[in-house]
């Protein structure tokens, strides 16, 4: 066989395709659109809206404005909506007793904003750190984070918002076995439709700091310990399989890596390991960072919010929670 002369050099320019936004959008390989939002959202128990210092643009919404936050994601084709509580701390207790109160503001929330933008699918965060005093996300015995009785009340909440009318339950705890508890629990009681979007590969991140400040949780930083026992160590990969796998066969219908942009790498094992819907939490912190540098002129905010979203798609997911959902959706068009 004879091999061909190769052609005078470059017979190969790349640039070529990259000469005008034709052909850039000719050959683009992965686009974010408005669907592949899902808005992440603070509610608080009182009225109107509260500006969350730490997260510029980010504002802390009563049970009314949720609702018409309902009606503007459908109107910009975002499909879903996650939303976070704000205790008022002097509710709050060692066991997180009102998680699972069917009064409380989550499923207020999820009522009215359902009834106002049925198409909207919510999305409930099953976890006890916005209702302890202490600020973990599991009941504290003698300084250690119970696994199977934190169980316990994460059934007893995920039925409740599940009753409420929540579309997807969210479990962001990290104890072992709660997604299977809380799928035999939604089967028993008839919730056979609640998809299950696990928080399984989630870490023990600095990066959540400004969501402590937006739903108003406990500092673990003042002498109260982290959250390294459950949540997973930031330098683990094999781990990460070895959660998303148990979290599949326990019956989660989607997946989820936490934080984003820092472990886009887990993202993309993840979807090459398993096919499943998998999808990226660009988390507090990754918005305060983009949002801080803009507003120094240090970086340009616009884009660098586009290429960050671009970047999760490229990656493998599915789709991107984001408290920049409503501002991406209006500049991307439905
Ligand atoms: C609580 C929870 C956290 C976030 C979502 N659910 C914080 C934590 O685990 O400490 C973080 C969200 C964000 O930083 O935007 N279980």
């Amino acid at each position: 066989m004879t091999v061909p002369p190769l052609a005078p050099y470059p017979a190969s320019r790349l640039r070529r395709l990259r000469q005008a936004d034709w052909t850039r959008r000719l050959v683009r390989e992965s686009e974010v659109r408005p669907a592949d939002l899902i808005w992440s959202m603070v509610v608080h128990e009182g009225e109107g809206k509260i500006p969350v210092a730490s997260m510029p643009g980010v504002e802390r919404l009563s049970v009314a404005e949720a609702a018409k936050a309902a009606v503007r994601a459908r109107d910009l084709g975002i499909p879903a909506i996650a939303i976070f509580p704000h205790i008022d701390p002097s509710r709050k207790d060692a066991t997180g007793s009102i998680a699972a109160d069917p009064d409380g503001v989550i499923p207020r929330a999820v009522k009215a904003m359902k009834d106002a933008a049925p198409e909207v699918g919510i999305m409930c965060d099953v976890a006890l750190d916005p209702f302890t005093d202490h600020g973990h996300d599991g009941v504290v015995e003698g300084g250690r984070i119970l696994n199977d009785a934190t169980i316990e009340r994460l059934i007893e909440q995920g039925l409740m918002q599940a009753e409420a009318g929540a579309d997807i339950l969210a479990p962001s705890d990290m104890m072992d076995g709660r997604i299977g508890r809380l799928r035999g629990a939604l089967e028993g009681h008839g919730h056979h439709d609640t998809l299950i979007m696990s928080y399984a590969a989630k870490y023990a991140s600095a990066f959540y700091g400004p969501y402590r400040d937006a739903i108003g949780s406990a500092k673990l930083s003042a002498g109260q310990g982290d959250k390294k026992t459950y949540q997973m160590d930031p330098s683990n990969t094999e781990e990460a399989i070895r959660e998303v796998a148990l979290d599949i066969a326990e019956g989660a219908d989607m997946v989820m890596v936490k934080p984003g942009l820092p472990y886009l790498d887990i993202l993309r094992r993840l979807v090459d390991e398993f096919r499943m819907p998998t999808y990226a939490f660009q988390v507090s912190g990754e918005y305060a960072m983009i949002k801080a540098a803009g507003a120094n002129g240090w970086i340009d905010e616009e884009r660098a919010i586009l290429e960050s979203l671009a970047a999760f798609k490229r990656a493998g997911a599915a789709g991107i929670i984001t408290y920049f959902a409503p501002w991406a959706a209006e500049k991307l068009g439905a």
